[in-house]
């Protein structure tokens, strides 16, 4: 699969507005209700499937954390943050006009992680790696729970929450042990500064606007290109270009297996559509595909 994509972004959809320099879409997004996040079987035809693959590609989104506690990028915010979304802190120039706010919700993020554990579904993509010939896990979450998990060699195309750096120098800022001290709710809070050039510190995090890692979306589309079976695991496939990767492994033959309680742009290409949470449908999968190992 060529590159080719160097800004993450939203693509136009109907209602696109201007907000700063990058342009975003309002795409309308279904809640999942309790409904939704009931499990479906897992069909026999993905089950054969599996078995034959030679290189799965799991790719995650803010979904696979859901059932850890984390709230996805799309849930409405709360307290402090409650008059902005997300993708209106995750830029740039929202960091630069208020430091304090933005790095206060970083923050605020990064103790909810610490706090968290690992679910089923981290658990079950950890135990896939090896029950089939090749696994790789491709990831836009900032958190660390794949890793906690066991699952190694983890692509994180979003950057992550662990590696802090100066938005100046881009010196890397080491964070102090333990949680961060955050109040449950939140807080403004001014960032750090470098310890080499006085500039502030910035997560370390892909904002909107802002290139990919190139090595990490380089590996993303080899693996893309490579597989015969992509997972995409509670994303809801509207941030590119990490969005397009499940596009081109249909696109080029791969089955594509869709974990989501919500319908999404992939639902049409995917050829297995699993409408429930991801902790219980991936535990699921992993139990009915390799029953003696379950
Ligand atoms: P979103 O918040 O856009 O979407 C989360 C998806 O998870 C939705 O499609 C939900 O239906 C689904 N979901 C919710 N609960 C679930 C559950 N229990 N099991 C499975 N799926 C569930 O998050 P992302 O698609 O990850 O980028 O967002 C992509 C990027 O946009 C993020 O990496 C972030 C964001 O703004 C940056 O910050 C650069």
């Amino acid at each position: 699969m060529a590159g080719g994509w160097c800004q993450n972004d939203i693509l136009p959809k109907a209602d696109s507005a201007e907000i700063g320099y990058f342009s975003i879409s309002v795409n309308p997004m279904k809640t999942p209700s309790a409904a939704d996040l009931s499990a479906p079987g897992i069909p026999a035809e993905l089950c054969a499937v599996l078995l034959d693959a030679g290189h799965v590609v799991v790719f995650t989104g803010a979904g696979v954390s859901a059932e850890s506690g984390i709230p996805t990028f799309r849930d409405a915010l709360t307290g402090l943050w409650e008059t902005f979304d997300a993708e209106m802190l995750a830029t740039p120039g929202a960091f630069l006009r208020d430091p304090a706010l933005v790095w206060g919700w970083y923050e605020w993020r990064r103790k909810l992680v610490m706090r968290a554990r690992p679910n089923p579904a981290h658990l079950a993509i950890a135990r896939l790696a090896a029950l089939v010939p090749r696994l790789t896990v491709i990831t836009q979450n900032v958190d660390d729970l794949h890793e906690r998990a066991s699952s190694a060699g983890v692509i994180h195309l979003h950057g992550s929450f662990f590696s802090p750096r100066c938005f100046a120098c881009a010196s890397p800022h080491a964070f102090a042990a333990g949680e961060p001290d955050e109040p449950d709710g939140g807080r403004r809070l001014e960032p750090p500064r470098c310890g080499r050039c006085g500039g502030l510190i910035r997560p370390g995090v892909v904002w909107f606007g802002e290139p990919l890692p190139d090595d990490a979306y380089q590996r993303a589309a080899q693996a893309v290109d490579d597989c015969d079976v992509m997972f995409s695991i509670g994303t809801s496939s509207v941030v590119y270009p990490a969005a397009a990767l499940p596009f081109a492994a249909a696109e080029h033959g791969a089955k594509v297996v869709q974990v989501n309680p919500a319908a999404t742009d992939l639902d049409d290409v995917a050829s297995f559509n699993l409408r429930g949470a991801a902790a219980t449908v991936m535990d699921r999968l992993v139990r009915t595909a390799w029953p003696a190992v379950g």
